[in-house]
């Protein structure tokens, strides 16, 4: 795992999209994994505007986001669909039909039942497996929405979101009775398999929870810490997060 601390969010932001943007020179065809949150915004605005001044083109890019909740419709400002089409999709020359957002209506809240769990992780491999995957962290250390847990989801499957993630979501709905219960979301196996990993953390409410990345073992009560386990994983975080991490291990950025 690799370290890189830069002095704030903007910073982040612009490496984060430069290393996309860099990936996209690389192979025009590249499959990308996207997630939502707070903390990739100015990463798609990054972006956005290297495709506005024609440094960068989508065209050829297909992508797969994380996750969606559960019981919201696509057109529902909260959703991810919604998200995705606000900061990314609606201004860039990304082709709609490259775009996927994992969808199950209410009701399939079983794995069995969850066609379109299945059909997610199949479209994936058909498309070559992802390139690139970018990731947040919540505060419990999920990634996507794979939940700190006894046992961890290889695939794409439907879960029961804790608390603690209503709880940290409810700020975008008017109350938390409004936070959806239930989320589809890729597993930690189809998140694993990506290429390379890029996972972005800013602010001080997530330091703790880098801390624990940063100490701890491989655990499934802190499924960010599965990463530790992949072979390409870069975090660019910024000093309020990291600020505190031993600077022997970490790659600074020059300013
Ligand atoms: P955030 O969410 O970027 O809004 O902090 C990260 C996450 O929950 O994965």
């Amino acid at each position: 795992m690799k370290w890189r601390i830069v002095n704030h969010y903007a910073e982040l932001s612009r490496l984060a999209a430069e290393m996309v943007a860099e990936q996209v020179r690389n192979k025009p065809t590249s499959v990308l994994g996207l997630a939502t949150g707070s903390t990739p915004i100015g990463m798609y605005g990054e972006l956005s505007e290297m495709v506005r001044r024609g440094e960068i083109s989508l065209k050829g890019v297909t992508t797969f986001n994380l996750d969606e909740y559960i019981g919201l419709t696509p057109d529902h400002p909260q959703s991810y669909h919604y998200y995705m089409n606000e900061h990314l999709f609606s201004k860039v020359d990304l082709l709609p039909e490259n775009r996927h957002i994992p969808y199950a209506e209410k009701g399939e809240f079983s794995d069995e039942e969850c066609k379109a769990c299945e059909e997610y992780d199949r479209l994936i491999e058909e498309r070559g497996g992802i390139d690139l995957q970018i990731l947040g962290i919540g505060h419990n250390g999920h990634i996507g929405f794979n939940e700190p847990s006894l046992s961890l989801e290889v695939g794409t499957h439907v879960v029961a979101l804790t608390e603690e993630t209503r709880e940290a979501n409810a700020r975008f709905f008017r109350s938390i009775e409004e936070v959806p219960t239930h989320a589809i979301t890729m597993g930690v196996g189809s998140i694993m398999k990506a290429k390379r990993i890029l996972l972005l953390v800013s602010g001080a409410d997530k330091k703790e929870v880098l801390a624990r990345l940063y100490a701890e073992g491989v655990t499934t009560e802190l499924p960010a810490s599965l990463l530790h386990l992949h072979p390409d994983v870069t975090v660019i975080a910024d000093q309020e997060a990291a600020g505190w991490l031993p600077v022997e291990e970490i790659v600074k950025e020059e300013t």
